[in-house]
């Protein structure tokens, strides 16, 4: 039993992390020839350059024409913060958690801002708070698809359109994947090391009219960074979100950014890249199905990603293991397919349960998909003929 048959066929691509994910197929650096390099990002060549990078964006994503979409320093992390900081304390705020990502912007919210009349909506990994009990009179701070837990929101219908606060919703895992719906949304953000494969360090946020006219009338009690400062004698900055950002951007990144950007636009636009994902993802839900040493972490089928597939395995034998020798199990798999190179990247995140998590996002391909389910029925077979010699 220690020697398995390896699968004939290989993953083309073993690229199956979940950030920075895959680049899109074909990509070569030679994407980047046309990059405004050495040039002012405030040049004409550099301003068009990010302009175009904001209205493309708002083309494939299906941004409403009346809602802003700047280009921000730090990457997601950067885009999620620079919102609560400027728009969170004028009311009371909900803080949805059901993974990491969300438990963090928990904390900040309550250990950093301290705002006290703050209110936490959790659920266990797997699972999603009870969304009914969510007040939208209040502020409310949520992730669209968490990925870590690979469990996401299945539609906004639990959002009232005539609600009362703001909906921030860190898109970042679900965007160009999943179709987030903007009217029940005020303040949507994202980095392009995601589900474009692009690169990480500049985030996108997205401010409904109402975002706006909050940040226009409410000032914060709290004093707030240059890279965080949207306003300026109590008026948006309009530059921001037509490209002239706050500090320097890569030029190199946001070259990267176009290019897959036209390559979404090329192969169909938003239902393409979504029916990409739907695809990739059903190869690991249709391998879950027919195996039953694995189960997806997500426990009701219309919140499972199909980006951040997060499985758990189910194996009697190694269940009754305790916490560290099962994360061990998880590992050796993990490990044995990287060093093959058939998968790399593909552990569950460091603060989640232990298992496999596999990205089913839009670059990637679905033969690629197709060709590791067979190793990873190898891997688990291995590891477990050394756990039982
Ligand atoms: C849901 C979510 N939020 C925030 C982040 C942080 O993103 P970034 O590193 O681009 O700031 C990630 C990264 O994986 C994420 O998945």
């Amino acid at each position: 039993m220690t020697d398995m048959q390896k699968p004939d066929t290989r993953p083309a691509n073993p690229r199956f992390s979940s950030g920075p994910c895959a680049k899109r197929p074909g990509w070569t650096p030679e994407a980047l020839k046309d990059a405004a390099l050495g040039r002012s990002h405030r040049a004409k060549i550099g301003k068009t350059k990010l302009k175009d990078a904001i209205e493309l964006t708002r083309e494939v994503l299906g941004v409403p024409a009346d809602y802003r979409i700047g280009i921000v320093p730090a990457s997601d992390t950067g885009a999620v913060e620079m919102a609560m900081w400027s728009l969170l304390g004028e009311r009371g705020v909900d803080m949805l958690a059901w993974e990491s990502f969300g438990s963090g912007w928990v904390t900040d919210v309550i250990k950093q801002l301290k705002l006290e009349n703050a209110r936490k909506l959790e659920a266990p990994y797997g699972q999603l708070p009870d969304l009914s009990q969510v007040n939208f009179d209040n502020d409310v701070v949520f992730t669209w698809n968490g990925t870590t837990s690979g469990v996401r929101v299945p539609n906004a219908d639990f959002i009232p359109a005539d609600r009362a606060g703001l909906t921030i919703c860190d898109a970042t895992s679900a965007v160009f994947a999943q179709k987030v719906d903007f009217e029940k949304l005020d303040v949507v953000t994202f980095s392009w090391q995601k589900v474009l494969g692009g690169e990480g360090g500049h985030g996108i946020l997205i401010l409904s009219p109402r975002a706006v006219e909050r940040l226009e009338t409410y000032t914060p009690a709290w004093p707030l960074p240059k890279i965080f400062r949207m306003t300026k004698g109590g008026k948006l900055i309009e530059g921001i979100f037509e490209g002239a950002t706050i500090n320097t951007p890569s030029m190199l990144c946001v070259e990267d950014y176009l290019d897959a950007l036209n390559w979404a636009r090329s192969i169909g636009g938003l239902d393409a890249l979504v029916a990409r994902a739907d695809a990739n993802a059903k190869v690991i839900f249709d391998f879950v199905e027919a195996n039953d040493w694995i189960e997806n972490l997500a426990e009701a089928p219309e919140t499972r990603s199909n980006t951040s597939v997060c499985l758990k395995i189910l194996d009697p034998e190694i269940v009754k293991l305790d916490d560290a020798a099962q994360a061990a199990f998880a590992k050796a798999i993990v490990s044995v397919l990287d060093k093959e190179g058939v998968a790399f990247d593909i552990g569950a995140y460091r603060d989640a349960p232990s298992g496999l998590r596999i990205w089913a996002g839009s670059t990637v391909e679905t033969a690629d998909l197709e060709a590791l389910m067979g190793w990873l029925n190898w891997a688990y077979q291995t590891e477990k003929a050394k756990l039982a010699a």
